[in-house]
Order: structure tokens, then sequence, then C-alpha cells
């Protein structure tokens, strides 16, 4: 069996790393159409050698196509992905467009593959910073129990897009050739202030929204929840973020202290179950000097885990830092894997009972 594949934002920095994770991946595809905006019509890419047109996407462009991958911002999934739907195309979505919807699954294949089964339609693919967090604390929290999770991000520049990477470059050549850094995007395009974030640091990522938290803070609140106990409210596992963009092409990094059920657990435990989980790379050997970067980690599919140890001060609690390439395993790899999953369980079919627009 062979798929008739739509990628929707093709030219984005997540988009055009979709196209060369499924050319790389087990998906079977007959059919491949690259769709963007207005602006991107006509543009050639390429997809396993081959040229490809951009098209600009419309509701019909997903006329006979099965399964759309789709990273082109919440409004254009909002916009296109009932529509694909309607016609048949089961869409794994990584904006944050669904995840909170509980018909949709969000979904993490190293964490709760099992939840593909229930889709209408569209699966959604967690944010960055939460999906690398999961998959390095799932194995945990299988063996151990987890009560309770305090994370810091230090968030790379092309988490908010392509055209946030080149403003993020250009600012550290003005800063080094000695002119004024611009600031039209970061932290976020949909704010009114702007910062350079070149040689700085940015205590904000997207809105500020209750309590003080920005929304991407209460994106890894409510999804760490929704994954793990199926339940974006659930008490049972408490967790807090503090998200900061930091001068970083790509690959995002978290501090994570963290406090297990099972006491009895020692960072020696807590190692052994994390290097013997599905795409995790321990690296933690401090005599060695042995820890992720986000150097080492760019153009990789796994989440990479070191600097375990205990917290010294309360039983059973821990810390970790995690490293993963944002915009593979934190965007256009997981939502790939989320495909080839769908394609190994034969879930590429949209039910009777699917999504409508709401
Ligand atoms: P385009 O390149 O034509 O603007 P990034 O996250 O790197 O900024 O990329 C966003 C992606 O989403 C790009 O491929 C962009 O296409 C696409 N996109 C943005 N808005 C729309 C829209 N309304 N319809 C279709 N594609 C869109």
């Amino acid at each position: 069996k062979e798929y008739n594949v739509a990628i929707l934002g093709a030219t984005g920095a997540v988009g055009m790393r979709m196209i060369d994770q499924l050319a790389n991946s087990t998906v079977p595809v007959k059919n491949i159409k690259l769709l963007a905006s207005k602006r991107s019509a006509g543009k050639k890419m390429k997809f396993k050698g081959q040229e490809v047109t951009v098209e600009e996407a419309t509701p019909e462009s997903f006329d006979g196509v099965d399964l759309v991958l789709a990273s082109a911002g919440g409004a254009a999934s909002k916009k296109f992905l009932p529509e694909a739907v309607k016609r048949g195309a089961v869409c794994v979505d990584n904006t944050s467009a669904f995840r909170m919807d509980p018909e949709v699954p969000l979904v993490v294949p190293e964490v709760n593959v099992d939840q593909l089964k229930n889709h209408k339609g569209i699966i959604a693919n967690p944010n960055c910073s939460t999906i690398q967090m999961v998959v390095a604390l799932e194995p945990v929290f299988k063996k151990y129990g987890l009560k309770q999770i305090v994370v810091s991000t230090y968030q790379a520049a092309s988490g908010a897009g392509q055209s946030a990477l080149n403003e993020f470059y250009q600012q550290a050549q003005d800063y080094l050739d000695g002119k004024e850094m611009k600031s039209t995007i970061l932290p976020t395009g949909s704010d009114k202030k702007h910062y350079p974030l070149a040689f700085n640091l940015l205590p904000q990522i997207d809105v500020f929204e209750d309590y003080g938290y920005t929304h991407e803070e209460w994106k890894m609140i409510h999804e760490t929840k929704k994954i793990m106990l199926n339940d974006m409210d659930a008490k049972d596992i408490k967790v807090t973020a503090t998200c900061v963009r930091v001068p970083v092409p790509i690959s995002h990094g978290e501090s994570v202290y963290f406090e297990v059920a099972d006491k009895s657990a020692t960072a020696e435990d807590i190692k052994a179950a994390i290097r013997d989980a599905d795409g995790v790379t321990l690296q933690d050997d401090p005599d060695h000097q042995v820890y992720p970067q986000p150097l080492t980690a760019e153009g990789h599919r796994e989440t990479f885990v070191g600097r375990i140890r205990p917290d010294l001060e309360n039983e059973g609690a821990f810390h970790l830092w995690v490293v993963a390439d944002n915009l593979l395993k934190g965007a256009a790899w997981n939502t790939v894997e989320n495909a080839e999953r769908l394609v190994e369980q034969d879930l590429v079919h949209v039910p009777e009972d699917h999504y409508e627009a709401k």
C-alpha cells in the first residue's frame, strides 16, 4: 500500500525538514504535494531527488490526499485541516491549533503511541520543548512514578520559525560589525515590543497569559499532563515551567528537577531507566566531560540526556539536562514518526464520525 502525502508549510524551517524526514522514513509515498502560501507557489523543491513544484494551499489541494503533515502555523491548520479530513485525509499537525482538543490525540510515539487509534482524522504533535522532556521522563515515570516536575528551558531561535532564525543571525552579524541590532520578530511576532536575541537571553516565548506565565509555559504544563496522564488538568503530577529563548540557532536545552514517587530510586536507577528507553541516548559521564549540547544534538532524531544527579536536600528528587534538535524530534521527526506508526497500525483512515470544524 502506498499513500498520497501532502506537506502543508513545506517551505518553512520545519516543513523543509519534514520533506527530508519523510524521504528517509518507512512511509511508502505514492505521490507528494508540497503546499505553502501564495508567496511560494511555483517554487521548486526536491523530494527523494525529484523536483516538485510548490503549490498554494487551498481546500481543494487535499482532494485525493491520504496523509497530511502540517506545519504552517495554527491559523493555516485551523483553516485547512478540517477541510482535508472532510476529503478523507488523516492529518498529523505540528501546530498548537488542536493540541488541547479532547477529540485530538496528542502523541509522542515513545510515550503514548496507544492514543493513535483514537484519532478522528487529526493527530497533534506536541510543542518542541514538551516532546523532549516527556521522552526523557517517561521511562522514569513508568518505573518510579513522578510527583513533580520543575523545568527551565533554553530554547533555540529556530523554534520561532525561519524568519526569526534569520533575524537572529543578522543581529549577530550587525553586533560584530559594530552596527545597531534590529528586532522585528523576537521574542514573538505576536507581541508589541521586540528585543535582540543575539548576545542576550529573552525570558519570553509567545505571549503572556494568566498568572504571569507565557503561552509556551502553559503549553508545557498542559501538554505534559495530556501526554503522560491523558488529562490536561490532572493533579497527579505537578508541573511548572520557565521558558527562555537563548542565542542558539538549533536544539533546545532543558534543566529538569523532578521528584519520583518511589523514594528508593537512586541516581543510578534513573540513569539505567533512561539508558534503556526508546529514542533516548544517555550522554552522562562527568569524569570525561560528556553531556548533551545543542551543537552535537543538531541533525539527530534522538533525545540526549545527561547530568543526572540526586538533589541533595529533597529525598526522591533528581536533576537532569536534556537536549534535542527542536526542528527534528521537537517537530519534523516526531510528526513523521507518528505517520510511520499510523501506517504500521493501518490507521491512515478517516472514521465516519470524523473531526468537524468547531
Ligand atoms: P511561505 O513560505 O509561502 O510563507 P516558518 O515556521 O519557518 O515561518 O514556516 C511557515 C510555513 O508555513 C511556510 O512554509 C509558509 O509558507 C507556510 N504558511 C504560512 N501561512 C500560510 C497559509 N496561510 N497557507 C499556507 N501556508 C502558509
